[in-house]
């Protein structure tokens, strides 16, 4: 697999089984990961996540994990057996809890990439405010990314208009993944903070989450090649302004 379609995490937002292994068949081989969030999960439990897995694809289960340490340790250690290949786990849950997360991983013999959710892109000032962060939205998000960096995580989950500032803060020792992509001309639906794929991978993405454009698309194979392609030419854009 080439090296952008890798980097597309294609995210199963469907209403069941049926129609995410019918999603699964049409887009194998062509993205990178298959993203399974929690509404599927808790329908369709972890066979779900084995049958994507045994038709050779990857899976990036998105389950934001949230415990005191030895349970989001536990938890980690059941999605490395199930042999997902990314997981993700609220920062805010803190550094001891981030710390049981990576030494789980590290004690298993394939443990999947863990990502930090920072803020959530859900949540106004206000309701930070209201939840007792004292701290701007901004800076909350610099502060969790600082506790998931220093907790030794592969990496981080953040919206497009927040990777350039993070990749000049962490250089490479972060992977970021970024959702709210959307393709010239198409539709913002509720996300807000959005960007073409290009622009994801230039402010220095190393991977992008795509639901809807791809998944409503007339021919989801098509709209990923597109996709594809044009996080093709910024990897080459991007190599080049680095050298
Ligand atoms: O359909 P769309 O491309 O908007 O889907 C984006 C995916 O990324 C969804 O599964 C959504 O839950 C997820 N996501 C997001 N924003 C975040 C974190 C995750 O859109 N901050």
């Amino acid at each position: 697999m080439n090296d952008a379609r890798s980097r597309l995490i294609v995210a199963l937002d469907l209403p069941g089984r049926a129609e995410a292994m019918d999603a699964v068949e049409r887009l194998a081989g062509r993205v990178g990961y298959f993203k399974i969030g929690l509404e599927i999960f808790v329908r369709e439990g972890p066979g779900l996540v084995l049958e994507v897995l045994q038709r050779g694809e990857r899976v990036f289960l998105d389950l934001k994990l949230h415990d005191i340490p030895n349970t989001v340790a536990g938890a980690v250690r059941s999605a490395g057996r199930l042999g997902v290949h990314m997981l993700t786990l609220h920062a805010s849950g803190g550094r001891r809890m981030l710390e049981a997360a990576r030494d789980a991983a590290a004690s298993m013999p394939s443990p999947p990439m863990l990502l930090a959710v920072t803020a959530l892109t859900s949540l106004s000032e206000d309701e930070t405010r209201s939840i007792g962060v004292a701290d701007a939205v901004e800076a909350w998000v610099g502060r969790l990314a600082g506790i998931a960096c220093g907790a030794g995580l592969t990496g981080l989950v953040a919206s497009p208009l927040e990777v350039a500032g993070l990749r000049r803060q962490y250089g490479d020792k972060l992977k970021i993944v970024t959702p709210g992509i959307r393709p010239a001309g198409a539709e913002a639906q509720d996300q807000t903070r959005t960007a073409e794929p290009g622009q994801a991978i230039l402010a220095g993405a190393d991977y992008l989450v795509v639901g809807r454009p791809i998944l409503r698309a007339p021919d989801p194979g098509a709209a990923a090649d597109l996709i594809v392609g044009q996080m093709e030419n910024a990897l080459r854009a991007r190599a080049q302004l680095k050298s």
